[in-house]
């Protein structure tokens, strides 16, 4: 199978059905300097897992300029669920506050600015749906809290999962070991059923049983 023909494929078929596509995402972005946001075919598949979940509350751990986040928001907006999101990087944090002001979306997402290590375990409350794409070093070390914070037939959600097998450049190579780990925690774990999905740069998708 050639891989790239079918993601060419797929995306030449949604490129008029995206409301918001990443590409005019970034270019409607006046800051420049950020960390990647996750391609269209995942910002499809977060939508897709909320309407069909309905999630309330959604934790999404690593904003950037609130690519992924305004996706969701688009669609938690329709029957008044809500999302927290969570980014370090002020400038980048103000950005996407920014961009969710500009599209009506910052009544639906609360951004939290702060260090995800110290945020997600002090935070007391069940989320219906979480989303993982914060540094890939804190996959694992995240894990056990983002199983509290999950409520029994909540989805956990993560991006870059298959770095393991891409051709990273070697600045990246640090972050292959966390995700191997990560991986293996969420397909031991008896509490999850997930699978995985070649979609963005690897897609698991689980359910809290
Ligand atoms: C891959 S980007 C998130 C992309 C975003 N989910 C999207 O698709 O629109 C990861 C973000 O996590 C932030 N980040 C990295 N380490 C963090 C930490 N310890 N606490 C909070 N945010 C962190 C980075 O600054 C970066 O903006």
């Amino acid at each position: 199978m050639d891989f790239d023909k079918i993601m060419n494929y797929i995306e030449d078929l949604y490129k008029n059905d995206s409301e918001m596509d990443r590409k005019t995402f970034i270019e409607g972005t006046e800051l420049k300097d950020f960390i990647p946001v996750v391609d269209n075919d995942v910002a499809r598949m977060l939508k897709l897992i909320i309407y069909l979940t309905k999630p309330k509350k959604i934790l999404e751990i690593g904003t950037s300029i609130g690519f992924s986040a305004s996706s969701m928001a688009r669609v938690v907006k329709e029957y008044g669920g809500k999302i927290v999101t969570i980014e370090y990087d002020e400038k980048v944090a103000r950005q996407a506050e920014e961009n969710f002001r500009k599209q009506g979306l910052d009544e639906v997402i609360e951004i939290k600015i702060g260090d995800a290590k110290t945020i997600i375990p002090s935070l007391d409350e069940e989320f219906d749906m979480i989303f993982q794409d914060v540094d890939k070093r804190l996959y694992p070390v995240l894990f056990e809290d983002c199983m509290k914070l999950l409520r029994h037939g909540g989805v956990l959600a993560a991006e870059d999962t298959l770095f393991p097998v891409l051709d990273l450049e070697e600045r990246w190579h640090n972050l292959i070991e966390p995700i191997k780990e990560f991986n293996k925690l969420v397909v031991n774990d008896d509490r999850l059923f997930s699978t995985m999905l070649p979609i963005g740069d690897g897609f698991v998708i689980a359910i809290k049983k």
